[in-house]
């Protein structure tokens, strides 16, 4: 007999085959997505993919043209139904967030909330403590820095406690150090109100940070969904890959199931015999072969066989060095980043080996 499944808790927000088009044009093109109450789903992708129209659809200040969305198993959006924003329970983030400026700080936290006026000041006392901002209520916006007026719009937003949280690029206009801090913050406040966030990035840094999943977006598409761990260590394709890092692509042909580099063989099932095979290998998992540098190749099961290439330029980038070879085996250029410092002159010869379990292989285009 089968033991009963626990049940999971319904997802606080469903986006179900959600798709928008502007003059004949698919900018969303069947998303779908599931948050749970305090999760974060990060929608990655580069400028252009449909990730803010996506958003505003969520938000209701926009209507899809195909699909559903529910909040807390509700239809809020779908064929023949609109609810409007104001009655959806979204909190809304901004990048240019913009707080009213001729209210005070309490003024504008206490904007959305309705109920009588000691409860009121309740919420915004703790939501300005929550985001350390107690004793700043009579200040006016202009009077704060602008890390302060982002904490004060996420007290504003989350006044009202919304069930879904709409962040869209909502840290980018603040300087980079700030921005951790209040990153952190912010997804504390958000975890412990227990609200599901969407959080639309075009920064991998960023959806590596804050997601609990990663939503990988691409001319209107999902192309891979996913925990950060997984998005980054199994990319669906060569694009996924370079989206999160610099990439570097050794290229060759498949004859049966394997593909053979001067690093050595790879496996490389169910291509065609002579299909090109593109090996991609992120420069941190360039290794330099220092140990028997220049004492020839000695193949390994992990890390195969040294190939030698000579350097081209080196860069110091503070925790890393960048350094660019050009192969002595077909004259492409590979980059290694070697932790710390390590400025090799140009034409320096030295061996490069790959560390085989970090490739991965997919087919040329
Ligand atoms: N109201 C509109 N009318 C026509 N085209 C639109 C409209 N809104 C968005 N688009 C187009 O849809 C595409 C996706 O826009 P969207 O704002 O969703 O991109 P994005 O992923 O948020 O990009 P970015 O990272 O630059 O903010 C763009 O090509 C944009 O020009
Ligand atoms: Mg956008």
């Amino acid at each position: 007999m089968q033991a009963a499944q626990p049940r999971l808790p319904e997802p606080r927000l469903i986006v179900d085959h959600l798709s928008r088009s502007f003059g004949g044009r698919a900018v969303v093109d069947d998303v779908s997505l599931e948050v749970a109450a305090g999760q974060v789903t990060c929608l990655l992708g580069p400028s252009g993919c449909g990730k803010s129209t996506t958003l505003r659809m969520i938000a209701g200040v926009d209507r899809p043209d195909g699909g559903r969305i529910l909040i807390d198993g509700a239809e809020v959006a779908g064929p023949g139904r609109h609810v409007p924003p104001e009655h959806r329970s979204v909190g809304l983030m901004f990048q240019d967030f913009a707080l009213f400026p001729h209210l005070t700080v309490t003024e504008n936290v206490a904007f959305g909330l309705k109920g009588d006026r000691a409860a009121r000041m309740r919420r915004v006392d703790e939501l300005l403590e929550r985001v350390t901002l107690s004793g700043f209520g009579a200040k006016h916006p202009h009077q704060l820095s602008g890390g302060e007026q982002q904490r004060v719009a996420l007290a504003r937003a989350l006044a009202p406690r919304p069930k879904v949280m709409l962040m869209d690029e909502p840290f980018s206009g603040l300087d980079n150090r700030l921005r951790d801090g209040i990153r952190d913050t912010t997804l504390d406040i958000l975890k412990d109100e227990g609200t599901a966030v969407v959080l639309v990035t075009h920064e991998p840094d960023e959806a590596m940070r804050m997601a609990d999943e990663i939503a990988l977006m691409r001319g209107g598409r999902i192309v891979q969904s996913g925990a950060p761990y997984n998005v980054y260590n199994t990319p669906v394709d060569k694009a996924a890959a370079a989206f999160f890092s610099d990439i570097n692509v050794i290229r060759g042909t498949s004859r049966g199931a394997l593909t053979e580099t001067p690093f050595g063989a790879f496996l490389t099932p169910g291509q065609e015999d002579g299909a090109a095979v593109d090996i991609v290998i992120r420069p941190q998992h360039l290794k330099i072969d220092f140990d028997r540098a220049g004492r020839g190749p000695n193949p390994t099961p992990q890390e195969g066989t040294p190939a030698s290439g000579s350097v081209i330029r080196a860069r110091y980038l503070g925790r890393e060095s960048l350094v660019e070879f050009r192969m002595a085996f077909d004259g492409s250029t590979l980059t290694a980043s070697v932790p710390g410092v390590f400025l090799p002159k140009p034409g320096t010869v030295l061996w490069l080996m790959i560390r085989r379990d970090r490739c991965f292989v997919f087919p040329a285009k």
